[in-house]
C-alpha cells in the first residue's frame, strides 16, 4: 500500500493532463459510487461551483429527475459494484445522461454499449489507492460539463509530492508518525468542519480499511449541539480508548473556528486529544489533499504498528462474494 500511496502526486498530475471524452454541458451533477470510488463525488461536491449531489446507494433518489439539466457520473474502479450498477440502470430508465469513470468491468461494457462517454482510469490498484485518478477524473469530467471551474489538480499534485517526499520520508511522514503513535490501540474520532469533512471521511475509511481500526467522524458546529454532552461523562477506561484528531482549514467560518478550542477542551475531559492538522495550499482540492495524505500515512503507520496487511480487505471481499457480486 505504501508504494500505491506514493503514486498519489503522479495520479493528480495524470488527471491534470487528461484529455477527457466530450461531456455535454450540465447545470447539476449526481455522482454515484461506493467506498473508495464514491468519495470522488464528495471531493467534487467540495470543489464545485455548481450543485453536485452524491449518491451511495441502490437506484436513484426520487428527486433525481427534477435536478436542473443534470449529468449522472457513475464511478466504480472495478466497474462491478452492484449499488453503482443499480444507480446506472435507474439513470438509464429515467432517460438521464450518464458518463462513466472506471477501470473496466461491467460499467465500462455498459457505457460502451450505450455510447456514454467513458473515462478509463489505470488499473491494478486497490480502489482507495486510486484516489487521485478517481477524484481527478470526476473533477475533470465536471470541469468539462461546466460545473467545476478550477480543479486545482496541479497544486494538489505538488502539495502531495511535498508532504510525501522521496520514498514517503517527507515532512508529512514525521507528523503522521507522531499522530499514529498517539492513536495506536485507540478508537479514533476525526473532528473537522464543513471545510475538512471530505478529508475527515477519508481518514476514517483509510483507518478502517488499511489499519483495520475503528474510526468515526464528527463535525463542528453540529457536534456542539449533541456530542459534547456525551464526552464529559466517559469513564476512565473509555477515556483511554478514544483518540481525537482535529482537521483544520484556514478558510473556516469564523464562528466555527472559535468553537474548536473550547470544544476540544471539553472533549479532553473524556478522551485524549492527540493532535491537530492544518491544511496547506490555495485551491480547495490541494487543501483537502494535504489533509488526505497525512491521514493515509497515519493509517499505514497504524497498520504497521498493529501488524496487519494494509492492502487486504478480506471482510469487504467476503461480503461481496456472499452477496454474489463478482
Ligand atoms: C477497496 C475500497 C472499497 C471499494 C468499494 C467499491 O480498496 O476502497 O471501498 O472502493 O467496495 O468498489 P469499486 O470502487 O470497485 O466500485
Amino acid at each position: 500500500m505504501e508504494s500505491m500511496i506514493a503514486t498519489l502526486p503522479d495520479q493528480f498530475r495524470w488527471a491534470a493532463q487528461l484529455q477527457t471524452p466530450a461531456v455535454p454541458a450540465a447545470a447539476s451533477a449526481l455522482v454515484c459510487g461506493m467506498g473508495g470510488s464514491g468519495i470522488s463525488g464528495d471531493v467534487a461536491a467540495a470543489i464545485a461551483d455548481g450543485p453536485v449531489f452524491v449518491h451511495k446507494d441502490y437506484g436513484l433518489p426520487g428527486w433525481a429527475s427534477t435536478l436542473p439539466d443534470p449529468v449522472v457520473v457513475a464511478v466504480s474502479y472495478s466497474g462491478n459494484t452492484e449499488e453503482t450498477l443499480s444507480a446506472v440502470e435507474a439513470a438509464r430508465s429515467k432517460g438521464l445522461r450518464v458518463v462513466a469513470i472506471s477501470g473496466g468491468g461491467k460499467l465500462s461494457e455498459l457505457a460502451a454499449d450505450e455510447g456514454w462517454p467513458v473515462l478509463k482510469v489505470p488499473g491494478g490498484l486497490q480502489p482507495r489507492a486510486a484516489f487521485g485518478y478517481l477524484s481527478g477524473s470526476v473533477a475533470k469530467m465536471l470541469e468539462g460539463a461546466g460545473i467545476v471551474k478550477e480543479t486545482g489538480l496541479e497544486e494538489a499534485s505538488a502539495v502531495a509530492a511535498t508532504l510525501l517526499g522521496e520514498d514517503l520520508n517527507g515532512p508529512g511522514r514525521r507528523l503522521a508518525d507522531d499522530l499514529a503513535d498517539g492513536l495506536a490501540g485507540k478508537i479514533t474520532v476525526v473532528l473537522g468542519s464543513a471545510r475538512t469533512a471530505v478529508a475527515a471521511a477519508r481518514w476514517k475509511t483509510q483507518m478502517n480499511e488499511n489499519a483495520k481500526s475503528p474510526a468515526f467522524v464528527s463535525l463542528l458546529p453540529e457536534a456542539d449541539h449533541n456530542e459534547v454532552e456525551a464526552w464529559t461523562t466517559l469513564g476512565t477506561a473509555l477515556r483511554r480508548t478514544v483518540g481525537v484528531v482535529t482537521l483544520r482549514d484556514g478558510s473556516e467560518q469564523p464562528r466555527v473556528r472559535a468553537r474548536f478550542q473550547p470544544t476540544t477542551q471539553l472533549i479532553g475531559e473524556g478522551a485524549t486529544v492527540v493532535g491537530e492538522v492544518w491544511s496547506q495550499g490555495t485551491t480547495r482540492l490541494a487543501r483537502l489533499v494535504s489533509l488526505v495524505v497525512i491521514g493515509d500515512l497515519v493509517s499505514l503507520r497504524l497498520a504497521r504498528t498493529a501488524g496487519v496487511d494494509p492492502v487486504a480487505v478480506d471482510a469487504i471481499q467476503q461480503l461481496k462474494s456472499t452477496l454474489g457480486e463478482s
